[in-house]
């Protein structure tokens, strides 16, 4: 793909939905089981992330059960992340729903008062912002050696770039989600809405060596719909460099350089028992156009991006990853 071609272009075939290539022979479910596994293998050092670091300003604050644990992050005293459980060691009040008064959560029970720091049985958990995105570590539920900071995907440089976070939850397993992520061959078939013309040019195949064993990757071309016929043409990769995340890169076309990073993490079990799972998804939009002024022209081209990671993609996203549990929960998965 030439990076210099025009960012828009005016499909020449309106394939008809039914008439566009099955892809189903090529979506090996061997081949996605095997990047899952590898995904899985890699070390995560137990950081979970808990929603969007914009929610921290001011007085902002993260709640989340994470795994059947309540957390709760703020920023503390001078600004400094701060975060623990979600429970007041007092008679246990739900702090998610007290307040933060300059950088002190004060528990809306009988106003015990945390700055971050260990008090009368509260004890703070390792946090981490990474300008996009908070981040909790959690030993016990991760069970894994815990690491300094979370792996984070390579963004962007942040001047010009437009980013977003957007949430979702669904009664599945954070494997679900990362499956259907490493699953591109449905884009065009399930998503015609946003999706055109996609092929995986390149896929690791179903080896099921060890993790890190050279490079392991799904790269797809695939075009993002704009109106009618016209559409924006992308290179897209797509990688899982931890167990609960994949990243798709744009690596040429309008937007080269902008990633879409989705991440699963465990919420606990419903009322019924069921696992859920929430899918926290950063888009990290750039345009290779310089300047801020032609970044922010460059916006309408980039929402079909930005539109990519939300609303009625993710709905349908989550049934697929929704069915995928239920169907292996009851032995019905096939293979
Ligand atoms: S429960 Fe929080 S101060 Fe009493
Ligand atoms: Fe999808």
């Amino acid at each position: 793909m030439n990076r210099r071609r025009l960012p828009l272009s005016l499909r020449r075939h309106a394939v008809p939905w039914e008439g566009q290539r099955p892809t189903w022979r090529e979506a090996r479910p061997g081949v996605i089981a095997g990047a899952l596994k590898r995904a899985q293998a890699r070390p995560s050092g137990n950081w979970f992330v808990v929603g969007a670091s914009r929610a921290l300003r001011g007085d902002g604050k993260l709640a989340r059960t994470v795994a059947g644990q309540e957390v709760v992050v703020w920023r503390g005293p001078g600004g400094r992340l701060v975060g623990g459980p979600g429970v007041c060691p007092h008679l246990g009040a739900p702090l998610r729903d007290s307040p933060v008064r300059c950088g002190t959560l004060v528990c809306h029970w009988h106003g015990l008062a945390l700055d971050g720091g260990p008090y009368a049985g509260w004890a703070p958990l390792p946090v981490h912002d990474d300008g996009v995105l908070v981040w909790v570590r959690l030993d016990e539920v991760g069970g894994e050696d815990p690491l300094d900071a979370p792996v984070v995907p390579r963004r962007p440089g942040r001047p010009g770039a437009l980013d977003a976070v957007y949430t979702a939850v669904g009664v599945c397993e954070p494997e679900d989600v990362v499956a259907n992520r490493l699953d591109p061959w449905h884009g065009a078939w399930f998503h015609p809405y946003s999706f055109v013309d996609l092929t995986v040019i390149d896929a690791p195949g179903d080896r099921t060596g060890a993790a890190g064993d050279g490079p392991d990757a799904l790269t797809v071309d695939v075009s993002f719909r704009v109106a009618g016929r016209l559409v924006v043409p992308v290179r897209a990769v797509f990688t899982a460099p931890e167990p609960r995340t994949v990243v798709m890169h744009i690596t040429e076309g309008e937007g080269a350089g902008s990633i879409v990073e989705t991440h699963a993490t465990p919420l606990g079990a419903d009322a019924a028992g069921r696992p859920r799972t929430a899918v926290i998804e950063a888009v990290v939009a750039a345009s290779h156009r310089p300047g801020f002024t032609a970044a922010r022209r460059a916006a309408p081209l980039l929402r079909p991006l930005m539109r990519a990671a939300a609303g009625r993609l993710w709905r349908d996203d989550l049934a697929y990853a929704e069915r995928r549990w239920l169907l292996r929960s009851t032995g019905r998965f096939p293979g």
